[in-house]
């Protein structure tokens, strides 16, 4: 994987209607993804900046428990014996996002597992948007639904289809690349969306249908000082407030509709 650096562009020029600065008052910082070369070299010679080769370093082996109903490991030899009897899903630790052990993405998975529970006399479809690694349309999957993930990286789909096949899960999931901004979103009863604030401001009133049919919503990726924004857009639309957690400067709110 490559990236492409550059603070001579401005935003105004691209056409990315989610970009933001982060930093107001400083050139802003444009960074392209790709996994190949030449496409990358061929941006900068409009846009100049430079173009850095991507390491992936080893990430420490973990394992996290959510709620003793599933076990989320990087690594089955680092699993306790006490924890052993647990249904496992292994998380390869790739170039996507979302091992588990990141706060937005833990405060998913034990509103998932919460909501799975509660409900597990009825069949319950998952839609996760923005699956990266996968792990919470599989966490949906190992707990007894059945899950959609999307993400508009093919990278990540990848790795979620290779997550899949290595929990043995591919019955029960399906995975594909679109933009949760723009495709028709399919029908489920539990949405699950650990996006960024701009972006799930975007999303919320593509739910419309899910809210009118009593879906349940979980948002995360919120930082402190973000949900005022997000819960004051979700009241608007309808969505009631049902849990809201947090873990460090991160939100995790839960609705239903
Ligand atoms: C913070 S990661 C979440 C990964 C995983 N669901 C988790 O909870 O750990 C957000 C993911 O959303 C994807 N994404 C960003 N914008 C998207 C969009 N418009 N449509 C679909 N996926 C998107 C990114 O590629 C990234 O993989």
């Amino acid at each position: 994987m490559y990236v492409l650096e550059t603070r001579h562009a401005t935003t105004d020029s691209l056409p990315l209607p989610h970009a933001r600065i982060e930093k107001p008052g400083h050139p802003p910082l444009l960074q392209i993804y790709s996994n190949q070369l030449i496409p990358l070299r061929k941006l900068q010679r409009n846009l100049s900046g430079k173009i850095r080769k991507l390491v992936l370093r080893p990430s420490t082996p973990f394992q996290l428990r959510i709620a003793r109903r599933l076990l989320i490991t990087s690594d089955h030899r680092i699993v306790q014996t006490k924890d052993r009897q647990l249904p496992r899903l292994k998380i390869r630790a790739g170039p996507a996002f979302g091992s588990g052990d990141h706060a937005t993405t833990h405060l998913c998975l034990r509103y998932l597992s919460h909501f799975l529970s509660a409900h597990h006399q009825t069949p319950t479809t998952v839609l996760d948007l923005g699956c990266g690694s996968g792990v919470l349309t599989l966490a949906a999957a190992k707990l007894g639904a059945r899950a959609i993930g999307w993400d508009n990286d093919p990278t990540a789909v990848s790795e979620s289809q290779r997550n899949a096949k290595l929990n043995r899960l591919t019955h029960r999931v399906h995975f594909e690349v679109k933009d949760a901004l723009r495709a028709a979103l399919p029908s489920a009863n539990l949405i699950v969306a650990n996006l960024y604030d701009s972006l799930l401001l975007h999303l919320l009133p593509r739910l419309e249908k899910h809210r009118r049919s009593g879906a349940t919503l979980i948002l995360s990726g919120i930082l402190q000082g973000q949900e005022t924004q997000i819960l004051r857009a979700s009241r608007k639309l309808g969505w009631k407030l049902q849990r809201r957690g947090r873990r460090g400067r991160w939100f995790c709110l839960q609705f239903f509709g």
